[in-house]
């Protein structure tokens, strides 16, 4: 299958570019499941909540605020849910999301990590590490291995990378250049962060072996979402004109994660790259489990520090 969709057909999995998160999850019953998902109130994720708790699920539905969360449960007409703050470039947030999710009691089925953002055109730094890597990396570090316990013993994590993940610095990781200092490019620090974020469900997989969890990673396709906000105006405008045409529906966006997260057929993969509902290949960088394994080892020393 077309990694960028040119080939819309179906593949192994039954599901492909055209389909949509409703059709990857239609007909099951999901009434006795929970779900954690951040970035639950825009784009894909928002999607993917409306979709989840339709099919009965109950969602932990995680924001920056406990307003946004509670809007967007509110918005899916959701009965069924829990709104939780969950500020991703702030540890203490994401502590306190932790231990909210822990005070539920709550069995996870799964954890959607969907938050994201993109290519932000100058160099932001917090806690003094690149904002990107810091959010989309450091922030769902912090949140899965803080609740690692309260997965079920066939708990799926679902980390939503990105094709991007191909456009890295040197090396994939640039562990002297995680502040920028050296450089600052904002489409290659997006790469490494979604790099990081197939890199982490890689060796959470391994981290797995021997019980019936699961750790994969994905790419959504190409959808016209907010995610473009950093984009300068003239991309932003030729990015919607062409959504029409050339991108995904947000349904079309949310199947894979609602794929992977759910769908029987996938319950035994682990440490795998999916785009369109079916595995497909990830990069070199993406498959070196030494490069995964520093990565690891160097988050938790940050978070140790922030
Ligand atoms: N759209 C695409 O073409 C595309 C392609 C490849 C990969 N992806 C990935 O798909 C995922 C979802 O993106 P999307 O397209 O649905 O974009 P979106 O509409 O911008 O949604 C992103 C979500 O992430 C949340 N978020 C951003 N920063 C956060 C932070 N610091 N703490 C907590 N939440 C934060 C946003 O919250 P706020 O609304 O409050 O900012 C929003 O809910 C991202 O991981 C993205 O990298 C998207």
């Amino acid at each position: 299958m077309g990694v960028i969709g040119w080939f819309r057909g179906k593949g192994p999995s039954g599901f492909g570019y055209n389909s949509t998160s409703d059709d990857v999850t239609q007909g099951f019953d999901l009434s006795d499941k929970t779900y954690l998902l951040t970035g639950c109130n825009s784009g894909i994720g928002l999607d993917t909540l409306r979709v989840l708790t339709a099919r009965g699920a109950h969602l932990i539905a995680a924001a920056r605020t406990e307003e946004k969360a509670a809007k967007a449960l509110e918005s899916v007409s959701a009965a069924n849910g829990t709104p939780v703050a969950c500020e991703l470039s702030e540890p203490d947030s994401v502590r306190a999301c932790v231990e909210a999710v822990q005070q539920t009691g709550r069995t996870l089925d799964a954890i959607l990590c969907n938050a994201g953002i993109m290519a932000l055109p100058k160099l932001t730094l917090q806690h003094g590490y690149e904002m990107q890597f810091f959010t989309n990396h450091i922030g769902h570090f912090i949140l899965v291995t803080g609740l690692v316990d309260q997965l079920s013993e066939q708990g799926r994590v679902v980390m939503v990378s990105s094709e991007g993940h191909r456009l890295t610095p040197k090396g994939g990781i640039q562990f002297d250049n995680l502040d920028g200092s050296k450089g600052y490019n904002p489409w290659t620090f997006y790469g490494q962060s979604k790099l990081s974020n197939i890199l982490f469900a890689r060796q959470l997989s391994k981290r797995f072996e021997g019980t019936g969890r699961t750790a994969n990673a994905l790419h959504p396709g190409v959808i016209h979402t907010n995610l473009g906000r950093n984009m300068n105006n003239v991309l932003q405008t030729g990015f919607a004109a062409i959504s029409g045409m050339f991108l995904k529906t947000i349904p079309q966006g949310a199947a894979t994660q609602c794929y992977v997260a759910v769908h029987p057929a996938a319950a035994t993969v682990t440490g795998s790259y999916f785009s369109h509902s079916n595995r497909i290949p990830m990069s070199r960088h993406a498959r070196d489990y030494e490069l995964a394994k520093k990565l690891w080892e160097k988050s938790e020393e940050i978070v140790s520090k922030v």
